[in-house]
């Protein structure tokens, strides 16, 4: 496996390869890589000729007040993990080299980035977006590797992709879940013992929202009642926002007809968990994905 840290090199590598016919596949992440990333790397082997993990704790999609410096960083087991998969290239920029003197571009995907995530950090999809489009432009892939728990973002990808004309195909990946429900994320480590006993309650409000919708409740109210007492069992975790809302423009829905998803995020301590569910009563059944 290559370690490649320039923008340049890697584009020329990938270029290179673009030539010959090769298809390349990225799996973007900020590192402390855990088994949902291996999942997104698994399935990005399967299906491309070379493959891309880009590691780098983007400094533009945090706020002053988040845990950049302390964000967890453990490259060597990220590094052992991205060999184990078979990964070809691990792209590890620096920040000046991502964003050196003179940057001044933002991509904003305003409309889906206004609610939920983005009322909690209003200026982390700007960043987001911006960071992805860079990676596409350096790392020039045929297919990106997204994971479904971040639900807000795999949209705010798919919009930019498509206004942009970046050309690069996306899929949006289950959530791989610890066994008690709780959805994996490189935050988790945060989380002390008793956090941890009563963190799976989101995933089992948003289960419970599930439940209601599959059994014929479809009032949006009603829904995000039951939720909210769902996670409020536990009198330190305070819930930021449950929600039902349209799929693909993640407007709330007053009433489900179809398809919804399920968003929540919740606060213990100083730490913020978010989770959703897809449900899609058309198919006569409701699908949990990542
Ligand atoms: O999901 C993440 O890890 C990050 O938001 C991403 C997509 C790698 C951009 O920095």
């Amino acid at each position: 496996m290559k370690i490649i840290r320039t923008p340049h090199s890697i584009t020329v590598w990938s270029e290179r390869l673009r030539r010959e016919g090769v298809t390349i596949g990225l799996v973007p992440t900020m590192g402390a890589l855990h088994d949902g990333h291996r999942s997104l790397i698994h399935a990005a082997r399967l299906q491309c000729d070379a493959l891309v993990v880009s590691i780098f704790v983007n400094p533009t999609q945090f706020s002053q007040t988040e845990d950049l410096s302390t964000y967890p960083r453990p490259i060597t087991r990220d590094r052992a993990l991205c060999r184990e998969e078979g990964v070809d290239v691990c792209f590890e920029p620096t920040a000046p080299a991502m964003y050196p003197d003179g940057f001044q571009t933002t991509v904003t995907v305003p409309a889906i980035a206004r609610r939920w995530e983005g009322t909690a950090r209003p200026h982390h999809f700007a960043g987001v977006a911006t960071v992805v489009t860079k990676l596409f432009g350096i790392v020039r892939p045929h297919l990106a590797l997204f994971g479904q728990k971040d639900y807000q973002q795999a949209a705010l990808v798919r919009r930019l992709v498509h206004d942009l004309s970046l050309g690069v195909a996306i899929q949006v990946r289950p959530t791989v879940r610890e066994r008690d429900g709780l959805a994996m994320s490189s935050r988790n480590v945060y989380l002390s013992a008793d956090e941890r006993r009563v963190a799976p309650l989101l995933s089992q409000a948003l289960q419970a929202g599930k439940q209601m919708i599959v059994g014929g409740i479809l009032d949006a109210a009603t829904i995000e009642q039951r939720m909210r007492q769902t996670v409020e069992q536990a009198p330190d975790m305070h819930v930021e926002y449950l929600a039902v809302c349209d799929p693909d423009s993640l407007e709330p829905l007053p009433v489900v007809v179809t398809r919804a998803v399920l968003l929540g995020a919740v606060r213990i301590g100083s730490i913020r968990l978010i989770d959703n569910l897809l449900v899609n009563r058309q198919a006569g059944k409701s699908r949990t994905t990542r």
